[in-house]
């Protein structure tokens, strides 16, 4: 079966334009058009929802000329391409904690979202300042500052940015380290995970189709043995 949600963390931008001789922004640059030709792919493949980890609240703390750098590219991506995305009925959802960004952007996130609201073929999350504790802390202080007293783990996904994202499926990280960076920690809990030797901007259908490939040959019983795993819940 195919992934229903493919999640993401597109690494080596920076590496990838060092090794050519060129300044990081190149890398920065190659990356949005492997994006969106992912998002393509992701048509293709006929996987339903994809998200991608543009802008962790940790890279905040990259040196101010690389933050704006990303600042500009998210904004020109959003005047670009957010009509290409209505007329190919790609719906946007932008996740993290919107208010850490300048108000500016705040802006052509919310239109980016409303223009594509009624998009249907493909829902696209873009997790920016996006950091996974953080969403959690900011679901619990959303509860703290109700009158709910208990939640469980189904009303507590109420209190997450973006509650009608479904769990993720298939992690892919490109750019060669093993780690999950704060990606969605609460969405994650039985992601499979596919590690990538390539460098982001070098992401092509071939490997996306390798990580979908390992996805299909896993057997899934979230902690449960086979015995029951018609139980599960996906
Ligand atoms: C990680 O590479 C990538 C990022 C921190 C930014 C991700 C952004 C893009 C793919 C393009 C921008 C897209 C939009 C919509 C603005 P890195 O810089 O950590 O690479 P390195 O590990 O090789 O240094």
């Amino acid at each position: 079966m195919n992934p229903n949600h493919v999640g993401i963390i597109m690494d080596g931008n920076g590496r990838w334009a060092t090794e050519r001789g060129l300044e990081r922004f190149e890398g920065h640059k190659r990356g949005l058009e492997t994006l969106k030709s992912t998002v393509d792919l992701a048509l293709k493949h006929n996987i339903p929802h994809i998200s991608f980890f543009v802008f962790s609240t940790e890279n905040f703390f990259r040196p101010a000329k690389e933050v704006n750098f990303l600042m500009d590219l998210l904004k020109q991506a959003f005047f670009s391409y957010i009509d290409e995305c209505v007329s190919r009925g790609i719906k946007i959802k932008v996740v993290g904690n919107l208010s850490l960004l300048e108000d500016d952007i705040q802006r052509l996130c919310k239109t980016a979202e409303e223009k594509t609201k009624y998009c249907n073929n493909l829902k696209a999350y873009f997790a920016v300042a996006y950091g996974g504790r953080r969403e959690i802390v900011d679901a619990v202080n959303k509860i703290l500052a109700s009158q709910v007293k208990s939640v469980s783990e189904e009303s507590f996904r109420q209190y997450l940015y973006c509650p009608e994202m479904p769990d993720i499926d298939l992690l892919i990280r490109t750019g060669k380290e093993k780690r999950i960076s704060n990606y969605f920690l609460w969405q994650i809990q039985y992601s499979e995970i596919f590690f990538s030797e390539k460098y982001w901007p070098d992401f092509d259908e071939d490997e996306l189709v390798n990580a979908i490939n390992f996805f299909k040959t896993r057997e899934r019983r979230f902690g449960r043995v086979m015995d029951n795993f018609a139980n599960v819940k996906n």
